[in-house]
């Protein structure tokens, strides 16, 4: 498996990351993608892909992260990406739930473009980060199109929205929320997509699947969202492992 999806840069794994990816080798997780959210965690992302071969990086500012970011980060951005490590940009995107306030969406939606615009100068996809805007996130998509396209991380959205990001070439994330006991919503959308529309996550240390739910998320648990998957679909969990792995080759490389 991979998990196209963690946050080995997150300071609460961070001084453990050789643990962190062994324990998750053990429990079948042959590559991690690690996403940066703003400049210091990409920057991490990038040391730890450099660090150890089974991990690949993602680098970008997330759109809670935009009020607090200067200037500069941008252009440490685009340098970081020029690394051979760096797979994607990301997560970027929109996020509604947390911030209200129409000025800071506006801001988002800049920062979103501009890191778009930057996928596209260095041919590589992006991680989209999105909640409570999904509207808008598809129109900017559609208006500013990636031409390596991405993931939908988490994706959280309705099967008809699914339907029009897979036709701008996105990939679906399903992590921990398919395997919440209320969690109608992403597999409705599971049951209406092909077998080359999704790729696992954990987005760990967030969002830890049944029967960990509310506990810290790691990737050795990732095979509960596989099975999950498998269960949904009626496949095998080696037909799930085969599947996601070729979606995200197809994507990020
Ligand atoms: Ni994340």
């Amino acid at each position: 498996m991979i998990d196209s999806h963690c946050h080995i840069n997150d300071s609460a794994f961070v001084n453990n990351a050789e643990e962190y990816i062994n324990l998750g080798k053990c429990a079948g997780i042959a590559e991690f993608l690690v996403v940066g959210y703003d400049e210091k965690s990409s920057r991490i992302a990038c040391e730890i892909a450099k660090k150890y071969h089974e991990c690949f990086a993602a680098v970008g500012i997330h759109p809670s992260d935009v009020k607090r970011m200067k200037k500069s980060d941008l252009d440490s951005i685009e340098k970081m990406a020029q690394n051979k490590e760096v797979l994607a940009i990301g997560e970027i995107g929109l996020d509604y739930y947390w911030d209200k306030e129409k000025d800071v969406q506006e801001q988002q939606k800049e920062f979103f473009i501009k890191q778009i615009d930057l996928a596209n100068k260095l041919n590589k996809p992006v991680s989209i980060h999105c909640r409570d805007a999904y509207e808008d996130c598809y129109q900017i998509l559609k208006n500013h199109p990636v031409k390596k396209g991405g993931v939908m991380h988490c994706y959280g959205g309705s099967p008809e929205m699914a339907q029009l990001f897979i036709k701008l070439g996105f990939v679906l994330g399903f992590g921990g929320t398919l395997t919440f006991k209320n969690a109608r919503r992403p597999r409705e959308v599971l049951e209406s997509i092909g077998p080359n529309d999704y790729v696992l996550e954990t987005d760990a240390p967030y969002l830890a699947p049944d029967p960990y739910r509310g506990k810290q998320n790691h990737s050795k648990y990732l095979y509960l969202v596989r099975n999950k998957i498998a269960e949904v679909k009626g496949i095998s969990v080696e037909e799930v492992d085969k599947q996601s792995t070729k979606n995200f080759n197809r994507v990020f490389r």
